[in-house]
């Protein structure tokens, strides 16, 4: 059967605030839904394909969150943040409301795919060490790097404070100084770490792959968008 549920447990739950304030904005009429004026906070509505706008501003009904971001440099990926704005700046404060997270951090100065979510499992399946979903990043190196140091790192480098060498899962040079690394864990700094192992040094860090999933190239810079359930596939091909 078709769920059902009140206006104002509606856009509470989509994180609009209070049920207090919710309540308010309806009977206010700044709420409308699927295209008229809800002013009832009472009133149920099934919430498959529910279209409501609050202040003029589009919504769609979604249980959880489930986005991609490309992220800008310079920004933190913490709700807390210390030294540089945070990305969940850059999302609607409805999506913050409902307490998303990003999964796994990159550092502050690395740009590129993030992704996004307030479903607790998606985000424990993604980032969890067990599944190893593969993640490439493009990293450009301040010398050329050579076959010896490709070698290197697919063998496996040893790094400060962990038991036993870590390999990438793979390395392809694209040009003298860039490389594409794919990696399997998600271990504090790993790439620069790894960089750093081979007598090299990053210079620039960029994540264009987590699992099946391209950082699409129209996703500009600080933008983020839904996921589609082309790429929820993507990622669940792992
Ligand atoms: N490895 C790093 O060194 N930094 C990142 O942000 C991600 C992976």
């Amino acid at each position: 059967m078709a769920k059902k549920l009140d206006l104002e447990r509606i856009l509470k739950n989509q994180g609009f605030g209070a049920r207090k304030l919710c309540r308010i904005m309806i009977i206010n009429e700044e709420i409308t839904v699927n295209g008229e004026i809800c002013d009832d906070p009472s009133a149920e509505f099934d919430l498959e394909n529910l279209h409501f706008t609050v202040k003029g501003e589009p919504w769609q009904y979604r249980e959880n969150s489930y986005l991609m971001m490309h992220k800008p440099g310079n920004y933190e990926c913490s709700h807390k943040t210390q030294h540089h704005p945070t990305i969940y700046s850059l999302l609607p404060h409805p999506l913050v409301e409902r307490g998303v997270q990003c999964i796994g951090r990159l550092d502050e100065d690395t740009t590129g795919l993030i992704l996004i979510s307030d479903d607790g499992q998606f985000i424990h399946r993604m980032s969890s060490p067990k599944h190893k979903v593969p993640k490439v990043y493009e990293v450009t190196c301040k010398h050329p790097v050579s076959d010896e140091q490709i070698a290197h790192i697919l063998q496996g480098v040893q790094l400060v404070d962990e038991d036993a060498p870590i390999a990438a899962l793979a390395c392809e040079r694209i040009t003298e100084n860039i490389i594409h690394m794919t990696l399997a864990e998600g271990k504090y700094h790993q790439v620069k770490r790894m960089v750093a192992a081979i007598s090299n040094r990053v210079e620039g860090l960029k994540r264009i792959q987590i699992g099946e999933l391209k950082l699409p190239e129209d996703l500009k810079v600080g933008e983020w968008r839904w996921l589609t359930t082309d790429d929820m596939l993507k990622l669940n091909a792992n």
